[in-house]
């Protein structure tokens, strides 16, 4: 084994974090392929919480590469933060490498988020508001700022003076927003770049290199399967592809360096921002919904919003399992269902008579679907103490038994409370 990807199965928020984190020793490098710092991802070890934005969750282990990829939209002055934080802490980010190719998020980009979240008006997605769509825009639109630009100062007031001309004009006239001069930018990102240089590599060159001599590489996905720009639930997706072909043109390498692909699932499944749900649970004082949101701790760690609750929802994952190509499925905070004496399935869509077995293509048909349940018994017991599978109670092996039934991948990950330990290792092999 050499290339691992995972993913989040759902719409983000799985615990990618805890997982990578966890799996991280036995790696050589750690890449982040897409996305920025609207991903949060929570580690806990030894009573630290470690929150990450931008850096790859394997930072905590010092014989560990991290890896920002070409596919991630990188805000320098949150990544300076971030490793700032980390460096107070103890933790060195001496070995974190950066894409030269990745592109910059620019103050531009945030403000645009912002402005056009606000035109929306009821409509509006529920983004972060970090700037991350306006900057995969100008990626694609060819008006990007990247990495390497921040290494030749007239290049990037050339690339300035073009991306300008465009969004000050956006921003003034159609947002009556402030306008920026070239001068003000460039000498913020220079001063940024003094730091990042050292930083700065050919990461798709050096990850094709690992894997051609057995390191073992560990393609770390942020949001969910249900947020991708191409197989999500749009509009209201991120820009970028969590999904897992989004690991090869994020990192720049071939398809054939995967081996194995994890999709990570909660045992109930949640959302933040608006757009469809299927599953979701009312949060009502004294609710179910209210539960999840209370004993899971949904609350988003990049915005603080209040996560969206519901049941466990078989028929995404199935879609997650195609989609990706999943060959193992980690399903994380079975704890959190603990105290509930029933615990709802859902195996299909309904709509106007119609059963669903599959995701509805059209998204009229997935904003009306209808959940079929089947419930299965609680286990009513904690859990967070179970290290073997054997060790959870019949009615929680009968639950995983039941996610692998409807999903026809192996579970293989089990964990069963945040920290790193709490966590059932049930068909994976370490490394010799
Ligand atoms: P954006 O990525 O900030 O453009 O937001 C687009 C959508 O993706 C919104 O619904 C966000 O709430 C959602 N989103 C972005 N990042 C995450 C994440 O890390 N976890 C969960 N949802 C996310």
């Amino acid at each position: 084994m050499a290339g691992i990807v995972l993913v989040g199965a759902q719409w983000g928020d799985e615990g990618k974090g805890k997982i990578t984190d966890l799996l991280a020793d036995d790696m050589d490098l750690v890449v982040r392929f897409q996305g920025g710092n609207n991903a949060g991802h929570t580690i806990i070890h030894g009573g630290r919480t470690l929150k990450l934005h931008l850096i790859p969750s394997g930072i905590l282990y010092p014989h560990i590469t991290p890896v920002i990829g070409n596919g991630v939209v990188i805000d320098p002055k949150v990544l300076l933060q971030e490793m700032d934080e980390l460096e107070a802490d103890g933790i060195t980010t001496r070995r974190l490498l950066i894409s030269c190719n990745a592109h910059l998020i620019m103050p531009y980009h945030r403000d645009l988020d912002g402005a056009s979240e606000r035109r929306l008006g009821g409509n509006e997605i529920g983004t972060t508001r970090r700037g991350i769509g306006p900057a995969y825009m100008d990626k694609a639109s060819r008006l990007g700022i990247r990495v390497q630009d921040l290494t030749d100062v007239h290049i990037l007031r050339k690339k300035l003076e073009a991306a300008l001309v465009e969004k000050n004009d956006v921003l003034e006239k159609i947002y009556g927003l402030p306008t920026y001069t070239v001068d003000e930018i460039v000498d913020e990102y220079m001063e940024y770049a003094k730091r990042l240089q050292p930083h700065i590599a050919d990461t798709s060159h050096l990850i094709n290199r690992a894997l051609r001599s057995d390191q073992w590489v560990f393609f770390e996905g942020a949001q969910g399967t249900l947020l991708d720009l191409d197989h999500g639930t749009y509009p209201f997706v991120t820009s970028s592809s969590p999904t897992a072909g989004g690991a090869c043109t994020g990192a720049g390498v071939g398809p054939k360096a995967i081996d194995r692909v994890l999709g990570i699932a909660k045992a109930y499944i949640t959302r933040v921002g608006s757009g469809p749900f299927p599953t979701e649970l009312p949060s009502d004082p004294g609710s179910i919904g209210e539960h999840l949101t209370q004993k899971g701790g949904e609350f988003g760690t990049t915005t603080g919003r209040q996560r969206r609750c519901g049941w466990y929802d078989g028929v995404i994952i199935r879609y997650a399992v195609q989609v990706n190509g999943l060959t193992d499925l980690v399903i994380t905070k079975l704890d959190v269902l603990s105290e509930l004496d029933t615990i709802k399935v859902c195996v299909a869509y309904e709509y106007e008579g119609k059963r669903y077995n599959e995701l509805p293509c059209h998204q009229t048909v997935f904003h009306h679907a209808k959940p079929i349940y089947e419930e299965l018994p609680g286990w009513k017991c904690n859990i967070d103490h179970c290290r073997t599978f054997e060790e959870l109670p019949k009615e929680a092996r009968d639950y995983i038994a039941f996610l692998e039934d409807l999903a026809e991948v192996p579970v293989s990950i089990i964990a069963v409370g945040p920290d790193r330990d709490e966590t059932i290792m049930r068909r994976w092999e370490r490394r010799a």
